[in-house]
């Protein structure tokens, strides 16, 4: 694995941003969307994460999100979000922005994370739109609902056909263009409009640099692509990163 490109690049940058998928909750054991331990191919969320099937069916829906909120909640952040972390506070303008709903990237202390596909930790009453943080999910078959109004509560996170929260989008998109150095982590980068992202930043002039376990659809529009477990190369990045500021503050 050689960093020194993205080291070097990163040593004169004012400002990077940071696009993660969940290749980097993988090693906290949170499985990944398209791998052959994904999610998907244990369930069919297609079939379950949109509105018409939570109308449909409110409780099957609250079933499978129970399940994932369980998985969630079990696991622990890894050295991959704990080397964000840390990067957080040794650039000056930094912004993370995460595809991923398990909420691991606050918990292992990074303070600015732009949800681009919201928290499972979360949820909303489809009525009122009051904020739930820990819904309580009744016993099978009910599915939770308000205690003000009485509506619906869902998971607030983006399903099929939904678009993306605009006022956080937007900001995500401020972030790559305003990058000099952007990183794009464990995604397959096949979902838009998070993996526009990477060329927003790439055509403003970022150095735009993967991390991942394999190059993917994007990989040729990048500036590098760096194989290996997110786990194992950001905690290096972050070594040879502080080394470097302390040779040359
Ligand atoms: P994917 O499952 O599509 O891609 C995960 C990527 O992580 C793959 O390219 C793996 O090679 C890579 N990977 C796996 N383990 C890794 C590791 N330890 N270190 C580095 N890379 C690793 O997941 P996403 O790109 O996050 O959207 O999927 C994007 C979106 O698709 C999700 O947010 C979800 C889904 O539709 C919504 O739910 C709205």
């Amino acid at each position: 694995m050689n960093l020194s490109r993205l080291l070097e690049r990163l040593q004169s940058a004012d400002s990077v941003c940071v696009l993660t998928g969940s290749g980097i909750s993988a090693e906290s054991g949170v499985p990944t969307f398209r791998g052959e331990d994904g999610l998907w191919s244990k369930f069919k969320p297609e079939e379950l994460a949109n509105f018409d099937a939570f109308i449909r069916n409110p409780s099957l829906v609250w079933e499978w999100y129970s399940y994932r909120k369980k998985v969630m909640k079990e696991v622990s952040p890894n050295p991959g979000h704990e080397a964000l972390a840390a990067l957080e506070h040794m650039v000056s303008d930094f912004t993370l922005v995460t595809q991923n709903v398990d909420n691991l990237h606050r918990r292992s202390g990074s303070s600015r994370v732009l949800e681009l596909h919201g928290n499972i930790e979360r949820s909303y009453c489809i009525d009122c739109g009051r904020f739930v943080r820990d819904v309580v999910i009744p016993v099978k078959p009910a599915a939770p609902t308000c205690e003000h109004c009485g509506g619906l509560i869902r998971p607030d996170v983006v399903w099929f056909g939904e678009l993306l929260p605009q006022e956080i989008f937007t900001e995500a998109e401020e972030a790559a263009r305003r990058a000099d150095v952007f990183m794009c982590i464990g995604t397959s980068a096949v979902v838009y409009p998070a993996a526009s992202l990477s060329l927003v930043a790439k055509d403003a002039g970022a150095f735009v640099a993967e991390i991942n376990l394999e190059r993917t659809d994007l990989s040729s529009r990048f500036d590098e692509t760096i194989l290996g477990r997110a786990g194992e190369v950001l905690p290096s990045l972050i070594i040879e990163f502080r080394l470097l500021k302390e040779a040359h503050p």
